[in-house]
């Protein structure tokens, strides 16, 4: 079957290891797959729900478009664009968003997170974020979202909006209802310095993530940094409970390595936090240093970026805009 895979990653900076392990690094895979059609968004729509400076916004959009070429996203293989190329997405999303019901949206915990204790001086755009998600998802008929595990409840709501459309407007199986993705151990990478919290663009401590254009001085230095704890390193996942930092650092080493944790912990069993740590740090270097220097690379030369945004862009727009255009004529325009 041929698979439709669409996803998305906000060019709001610092992408970082939880970007690349959770997401990015499975665009690849995908792409990679026999018979699959992948589209790659660069969601610079999603990304002004928060305050943005224009010009490092700009910026951002290229960051990130050389962060998933850099990566191994082809795009004579992949669509690769930015979302406000194409109109259709702010369309899609406001005609969705008169399918979508307050309380669906009232439950969603990334807004509670994002928007704090005040609430009420939010962004009307951070609030509706998800429809727009599920606009992007839904105009390419996507069967398949690779994510990471924090935006499991968006494509929840996703499938319940695709549904409701079809039920309300007599239109079976018109709009896809689309399936998550969702690596099984490796979907939340957390940060080095607090086992408990995601790894976090927002967070205002360097030390907790690796940035996808670290060095590998400073990739070696943070992992050795990285928070663990006092007992030897485990010899079964049982004793990985309550064990966050640990689980954590394993989990990274075994995505990396494409091995399952069980492999892992194997691997170390009775052997100390150092001798990990090393083996791990060269294993994150090997993996990121090369995408990092080829990110400043690709940097240097915008007009390719752009050319390639601008071509995927056009691709896509002849996808979305066929859609929207059936849409419309369901709802009745
Ligand atoms: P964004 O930009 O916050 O994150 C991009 C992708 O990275 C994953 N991710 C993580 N995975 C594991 N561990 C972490 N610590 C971690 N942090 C981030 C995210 O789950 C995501 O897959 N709304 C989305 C972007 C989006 C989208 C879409 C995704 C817009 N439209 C349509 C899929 C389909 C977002 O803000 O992701």
């Amino acid at each position: 079957m041929t698979k439709k895979i669409f996803s998305g990653v906000q060019p709001s900076g610092n992408l970082h290891l939880g970007n690349y392990i959770g997401a990015i690094k499975n665009f690849v895979d995908l792409q990679n797959q026999k018979g699959n059609q992948c589209v790659y968004c660069v969601v610079d729509l999603h990304a002004i729900t928060l305050r943005q400076d224009p010009k490092i916004l700009k910026e951002n959009i290229r960051e990130t478009t050389a962060a998933f070429l850099a990566s191994g996203i082809d795009p004579k293989k992949s669509i690769i664009f930015n979302q406000s190329l194409v109109p259709a997405h702010a369309e899609g999303s406001w005609i969705l968003g008169c399918v979508a019901r307050m309380g669906w949206l009232n439950r969603m915990t990334q807004f509670k997170e994002k928007a704090g204790k005040d609430k009420e001086k939010a962004s009307i755009g951070l609030y509706i974020y998800p429809i727009l998600m599920t606009a992007d998802i839904l105009l390419y008929d996507a069967t398949h979202v690779p994510v990471g595990e924090d935006q499991k409840q968006h494509l929840e709501l996703s499938r319940d909006i695709a549904q409701k459309f079809n039920t309300d407007f007599k239109a079976p199986n018109f709009l896809q209802v689309p399936e998550p993705l969702i690596q099984k151990n490796f979907s939340r990478i957390m940060s080095l310095k607090d086992g408990t919290k995601k790894m976090s663009k927002s967070d205002p401590s360097d030390q907790s993530r690796i940035n996808l254009t670290d060095t590998k001085d400073q990739i070696l230095n943070k992992i050795k940094k990285a928070k663990t704890d006092e007992s030897p390193m485990p010899d079964e996942i049982g004793k990985l409970e309550k064990r966050p930092e640990v689980e954590n650092l394993l989990g990274i080493y075994s995505s990396l390595n494409n091995q399952n944790l069980e492999k892992s912990i194997n691997e170390f069993s009775g052997k100390n936090f150092s001798s990990f740590k090393a083996v791990l740090a060269d294993l994150v270097a090997e993996n990121i240093s090369p995408i990092s220097q080829e990110i400043i690379k690709l940097l240097q030369n915008k007009d390719y970026i752009d050319k390639i945004l601008k071509e995927g862009a056009e691709k896509a727009d002849k996808q979305a805009s066929q859609k929207i255009n059936e849409i419309k004529k369901i709802i009745g325009f």
